[in-house]
């Protein structure tokens, strides 16, 4: 493809994309379209600012005028929708943004990829779509949705309007549903780069109930690898999901990380439970293996200690995204929490 555009690039699996995308196809233009919320960040992508076949739109994908003059100007061959409000926990405090980005955001990129015409049309999704697990057994593609926070039901909505556009107006629409991601860039508000940044601080570690939720962890670099073959080799009208086959518990993810980074297991903390916490997620990734030659390549435990040597090098990163917002926020969603169970 001569030209992709990608939503959300300046997210955690976004960034990597594109930087992924630029090594593979060198000669392909991308435009990144993100409205820089608090998890949208421009360090992210900082090496590719000279390069002249990346082009930065600081827009929000509601905008529904702003995202047609683009996509007039720039003519991609494709989209690939990630960006969201992509954390539970806040969609628990305020559902409002989710359902306007999540919902509105991906029908306004449909309707403008319908106006000028594409190839295809990526909407990136998450297993969070089929609810929970209980101890045995994995999401397929053709598990029932069954969404239980305000976030996954806003990705579920989207993945649904895009089914629809796919049926009703033969639209050129792969959806692609992942297990939870790890790896360099990830906002450190969700589990694992939280757990890192705050035992490299000697903080506690608050983890959620008793600790026993299970999930499928997959690296970022995997599901980058995935979205590029649905992108490239995935039928229209089909979801293709990716798991990394690499089941754990809260607590037990948490053990690994102290133990790696040569903390005490005395700073975690217990902590009130998340309300309606999904139990287990575990993906089965059959399809994507078959119909994408699609398979994780990076093994866990490599994967996880070069996470922790990204986290231990980018310390600055970090520190520069623990200010103002971020400090509101984790003093509203953890203050009551830590209080209440001692
Ligand atoms: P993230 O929160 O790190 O990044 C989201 C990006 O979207 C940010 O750069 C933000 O500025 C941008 N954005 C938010 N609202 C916008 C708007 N209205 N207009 C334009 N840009 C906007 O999220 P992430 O973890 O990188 O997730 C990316 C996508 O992958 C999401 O759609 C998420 O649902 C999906 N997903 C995530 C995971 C995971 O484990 N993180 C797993 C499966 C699927
Ligand atoms: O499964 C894919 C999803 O994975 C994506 O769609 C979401 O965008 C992404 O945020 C992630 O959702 P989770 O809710 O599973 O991720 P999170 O990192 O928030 O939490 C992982 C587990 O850890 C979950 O069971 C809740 C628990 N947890 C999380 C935090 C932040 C804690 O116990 N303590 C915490 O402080």
């Amino acid at each position: 493809m001569k030209s992709i555009l990608v939503t959300g690039g300046c997210g955690f699996i976004g960034s990597n994309f594109i930087r992924m995308q630029r090594e593979l196809y060198p000669e392909q233009t991308i435009h990144n379209v993100d409205k820089l919320t608090y998890a949208g960040n421009l360090e992210n992508l900082a090496d590719l600012e000279e390069d002249p076949q990346y082009h930065f739109h600081q827009i929000d994908i509601c905008d529904r005028t702003a995202i047609l003059d683009l996509l007039k100007q720039t003519k991609p061959e494709a989209i690939l929708n990630f960006a969201a409000e992509s954390h539970v926990d806040r969609s628990i405090i305020d559902s409002g943004p989710f359902v306007q980005t999540n919902v509105i955001g991906t029908q306004v990129l449909l309707d403008g990829a319908r106006e000028i015409g594409l190839e295809r049309y990526v909407q990136i999704s998450t297993d969070e779509v089929y609810g929970s697990l209980g101890q045995e057994g994995y999401f397929t593609e053709t598990t029932p949705l069954a969404p239980n926070s305000p976030y996954s039901s806003s990705k579920a909505a989207a993945d649904l309007l895009v089914r629809s556009y796919v049926h009703t107006f033969d639209f050129p629409a792969v959806i692609t549903r992942c297990s939870n991601n790890y790896g360099p860039y990830q906002f450190p508000e969700k589990l694992i780069p939280l757990f890192i940044s705050n035992a490299m601080e000697e903080k506690s570690l608050p983890v959620y109930g008793t600790g026993e939720n299970v999930r499928d962890w997959i690296h970022v670099l995997d599901h980058c690898r995935g979205i590029d073959a649905a992108l490239r080799k995935g039928k229209i009208g089909e979801v293709y999901n990716f798991g990394g086959h690499h089941e754990l518990t809260n607590l037990e993810m948490t053990h690994i990380l102290i133990d790696l980074l040569g903390k005490s297991r005395d700073l975690i903390t217990f902590v009130q439970d998340r309300p309606g916490h999904d139990l287990r997620y575990a993906i089965d990734s059959t399809k994507a293996e078959t119909d994408l030659g699609w398979s994780p390549q990076i093994p866990f435990e490599q994967g996880i200690r070069d996470t922790i040597t990204w986290y231990q090098s980018h310390t600055d990163w970090v520190q520069r995204i623990k200010t103002g917002e971020y400090m509101q926020y984790i003093e509203t969603q953890y203050a009551g929490r830590m209080k209440k169970d001692g």
